[in-house]
């Protein structure tokens, strides 16, 4: 596989209007991140995505772009940027912008002037369509909820729609317009010349439509209507045109690092996506959520324990190591709940679960994405009343559940323990009021255990989250392990139901990760261990190096045992140490 400039980074996750406030408003911003730069460098981070920061109404919070060439005056000023982006390279931190291209604001100056004037060439840059028999143009329903149509503001009395796959104020872009491609291009083009070094590229699969508007059969929701989602996968084939237009006019000037957000994944995509020519460098490792949310509602929504985690991930691991392409492990970010209150058993839904699963996360093949607060070891918040959501999607999923029979209590579980708030409240930096996010009132309420979980409290214990998280950046950095992890290949080990463990291996050197969700000891001799011969085959093979290892663990020549959620990374062989 060709060597590129990001392998072997690690990736971390800002949602800006959680992450520090400077001002008191009570929302994060681009100063108080500045402050926070050196806690990133100290956490091992190369690569910074930060969620949008754009001028927004911010009804899906910043998803919703009515400039694409500024910054929100709640975050800052471009000024304010432009020294984020310089402090951070003095750290040695590339800066990855959030690109929402699916759709803008319905305040963006383009929707209002389709609005004002449908045959303006604006109009052109919506799918602005007439109705059938009354209704909208298609049965599709949109990933908030409702039709994807919605009557155009301001033509309420005329049979006049406009496409949104998202919430109404989120209005989808015609890519079939030349005129709008070339505005697409430019504002990419606008934040390379600033110095951004890569991009995140939001509900990409969203942008090919079929302009006949068919519609499909119902699925299950029992609302006559078909998901979305559905459609952009039978569209899949056509995206390629469009995607590599985008690259060659604009990241490929200045080699951009790119992870897209795409949902559906099959061994084909992969390649065209993310191999050697793909669209992008990278796309996000989505197979829990893809899993998770296959069915329409919250009420509906499965979980995953451990074992159904690694088999996600595993393939996930394994279909891009066929395609010649890498993934962006995750455990959440901020569409999800807290991973560590997903996947981990009730018993390790603590710092022991977080510590376990940031051993799996980040020695997997990949560019791993942290999300705030996962290094602090953050699980679901607790929220006590519907009031205290703030996601329009949790409040739509809410009012469904509502709507299908559950009672107050019981819709207020399923949103609680599936909202997008879970990970969204604020970073959690000390013990005093408003944990150090802000001198004011936080914008979403604190997360219930601040008072313990929190950066000062674990930057004095050794053994914290935090720590942990360093300690596995560190070895990503670490010139013995650096390749192997890198670009060492994926091997599952597997030894059985509540464990997780594969292998890294590459010429020089076989790493395995090995994780225990179970409540018991697990115990094993590593020369047994299922694919062992891959190192031990080898002359050198009596080395057996515990080179990290978390929540009790002991390696006795090769006796290695594991308590529950006992975490470690082990290299069977390394010439250099031999
Ligand atoms: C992506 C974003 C999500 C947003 C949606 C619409 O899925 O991650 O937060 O609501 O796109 O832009």
């Amino acid at each position: 596989m060709e060597k590129k400039w990001w392998h072997g980074k690690t990736a971390y996750q800002i949602y800006p209007k959680s992450f520090q406030d400077s001002n008191g408003d009570g929302i994060g911003d681009l100063r108080g991140i500045i402050s926070r730069l050196d806690y990133l460098r100290d956490l091992g981070i190369d690569l910074l995505w930060l969620s949008p920061i754009y001028p927004s109404p911010f009804v899906d919070q910043g998803y919703d772009i009515s400039d694409y060439c500024n910054i929100a005056p709640v975050f800052g000023t471009l000024d304010d940027f432009d020294e984020l982006l310089s402090k951070a390279r003095d750290r040695g931190i590339d800066l990855i912008m959030d690109l929402v291209l699916n759709h803008c604001s319905s305040e963006h100056p383009w929707f209002k002037k389709a609005c004002a004037d449908p045959l303006s060439p604006e109009a052109d840059y919506f799918y602005i369509r007439k109705g059938r028999d009354g209704q909208p143009p298609d049965n599709l329903r949109s990933y908030f909820g409702g039709s994807v149509w919605s009557k155009l503001p301001g033509h309420e009395d005329e049979d006049l729609w406009y496409c949104h796959y998202f919430a109404r104020e989120q209005p989808d872009l015609n890519w079939n317009n030349p005129q709008l491609r070339e505005q697409i291009y430019s504002l990419v083009n606008f934040w390379i010349d600033r110095g951004v070094k890569g991009f995140r590229i939001d509900a990409i699969l969203s942008i090919v439509k079929d302009l006949s508007f068919p519609g499909l059969l119902p699925d299950a929701a029992g609302d006559g209507m078909s998901h979305a989602a559905n459609m952009n996968a039978l569209l899949l084939d056509r995206i390629g045109p469009y995607l590599n237009e985008l690259k060659e006019r604009t990241f490929v000037r200045a080699d951009c690092f790119t992870v897209g957000e795409v949902l559906t994944v099959t061994d084909k995509s992969v390649r065209e996506f993310a191999g050697t020519n793909g669209y992008f460098s990278t796309m996000f490792d989505l197979s829990c959520r893809a899993v998770i949310e296959s069915a329409p509602h919250y009420t509906q929504f499965t979980t995953l324990g451990p074992d159904e985690f690694a088999s996600c991930v595993f393939a996930t691991q394994e279909l891009y190591q066929q395609a010649g392409a890498m993934t962006a492990p995750i455990l959440d970010n901020h569409d999800e709940p807290r991973g560590v209150s997903y996947f981990m058993p009730e018993y390790l839904q603590n710092a022991q679960g977080a510590r376990a699963l940031a051993t799996v996360q980040l020695t997997l093949r990949g560019i791993p994405f942290i999300y705030q607060g996962d290094e602090l070891g953050m699980t679901n918040t607790h929220f006590a009343s519907i009031d205290e959501f703030n996601d329009l999607y949790a409040l739509d999923e809410y009012r469904h559940a509502l709507e299908s029979g559950l009672s107050d209590e019981q819709a207020l579980r399923c949103v609680a323990w599936h909202s997008r708030d879970n990970a969204r409240t604020p970073m959690l930096w000390d013990d005093s009021a408003s944990a150090g996010f802000t001198s004011g009132k936080p914008w979403l309420r604190l997360h219930q255990d601040w008072r313990t979980v929190n950066v000062k409290n674990q930057l004095h214990d050794e053994n914290s989250v935090l720590h942990t998280y360093r300690r596995l950046t560190a070895l990503k950095h670490d010139s013995r392990w650096h390749d192997v992890l890198a670009w060492g290949d994926f091997t599952r080990c597997p030894v059985g139901s509540g464990m997780i463990a594969f292998w890294r291996h590459d010429e020089n050197c076989t790493l395995l990760t090995i994780v225990n969700t179970r409540q018991d000891v697990f115990t094993m001799d590593l020369t047994r261990a299922p694919g062992a011969d891959l190192a031990l085959s080898a002359p050198d093979h009596h080395c057996c190096d515990l080179i990290f290892a978390a929540n009790g663990v002991s390696l006795v020549n090769t006796i290695l045992t594991l308590g529950c959620g006992g975490a470690a990374v082990i290299c069977l062989r390394h010439k250099a140490m031999a």
